[in-house]
């Protein structure tokens, strides 16, 4: 799993049905304090995740490791300090070896390439914890959120019932944006997107990110400008990130600069004219800069059922990557 780009719709679909499926069932077992089903069936039973990190993580490396501990297997965190993925030793090398001895690997690196390095010359499933370019995993959990949130009864079927519904990015163009831009086009929600001038999206993304509607009979539509209160009209859904992303600390100052005017708060949404009951999203490391207090802690806020669905996101991906190797039933 290295993008959304590498799913159909209805993989997509699946994954995130099974997230919610598996959060029910599993809460309702730990509440009972019984055993959930789905550990008892112990499907990653004696088998061990790779978790290789070459930049720091909370949701990515906690919900990594207790959804392996949910399924039964042996998480090994492996940090930028414990193996150097591609420093002392090639990408190939430690792809072969470690994919001779674990059953999956899970990767957080800087170059996409990296990732996709792991995973062309592995022999095991190898998951995307993020890279530079995207990062599936907290997709998965936030159309998880999206659906929780805006579908009366999460949908048992083959669709999610998202189409028709606005999600408004406002902030850097960064691999969280671009997976979840992937997301909205293949499932039908349309996206705008507000940076400053020289933060937009990649023209080889745009691509991408436009490319995700092929086959799909009502794409969402991706649409972007400078102006945050043109993205926010009409939209259900307020999205943002940090405005420095891990590698960009040496450009701080500059890009704090550029994003002056780019906070969410409930005045922007207000004079942009954001769909009442408008929701707020933001997946994490949060800085005061990008949102305001009052709409990140405020009661339309998602974003702490947001990241307990990471978790959740997790044990599907897992589930059909590595015990269903790719089969996403
Ligand atoms: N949202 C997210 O990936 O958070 P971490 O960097 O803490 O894993
Ligand atoms: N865009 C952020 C996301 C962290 C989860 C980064 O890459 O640092």
């Amino acid at each position: 799993l290295m993008s959304i780009s590498d799913l159909t719709p209805a993989e997509f679909t699946r994954l995130v049905l099974n997230a919610s499926s598996h959060k029910s069932a599993i809460k309702a077992a730990l509440a009972a304090s019984q055993t959930p089903k789905l550990t008892q069936s112990g499907l990653l039973s004696g088998r061990t995740v790779a978790m290789m990190f070459n930049k720091r993580s909370t949701r990515t490396r906690v919900s990594t490791e207790s959804a392996v501990t949910l399924l039964g297997g042996h998480p090994m965190f492996l940090g930028k300090d414990d193996i150097q993925l591609g420093v002392n030793e090639s990408l190939y090398d430690t792809s072969v070896v470690i994919s001779s001895m674990a059953s999956c690997m899970v990767a957080r690196v800087g170059p996409h390439s990296d990732v996709a390095n792991l995973a062309l010359h592995s022999s095991v499933p190898v998951i995307n914890a993020l890279s530079d370019d995207y990062h599936p995993l907290q997709t998965i959990a936030d159309f998880q959120t999206i659906s929780e949130s805006f579908v009366a009864a999460v949908p048992t079927g083959h669709s999610l019932g998202l189409e028709g519904l606005k999600v408004a990015w406002v902030g850097d163009s960064n691999n969280v944006l671009f997976d979840l831009a992937i997301a909205c086009v293949k499932m039908g929600v349309d996206i705008a997107v507000a940076s400053p001038s020289g933060y937009g999206i990649p023209e080889a993304m745009r691509q991408v990110i436009n490319g995700a509607g092929a086959g799909v009979a009502s794409p969402g539509r991706l649409s972007e400008t400078t102006v945050p209160e043109e993205a926010v009209r009409d939209a259900d859904v307020l999205v943002t990130d940090t405005w420095v992303s891990m590698g960009q600390e040496a450009e701080a100052k500059k890009r704090l600069d550029a994003f002056a005017g780019y906070q969410i708060t409930n005045a922007l949404a207000k004079r942009g004219g954001a769909k009442a009951g408008w929701k707020f999203m933001h997946c994490l490391p949060r800085h005061p800069e990008e949102v305001d207090d009052e709409v990140f802690y405020g009661p339309q806020s998602l974003v702490f059922p947001e990241a307990e669905n990471r978790l959740w996101a997790a044990v599907a991906a897992l589930e059909g990557f590595v015990v269903n190797k790719g089969k996403i039933v």
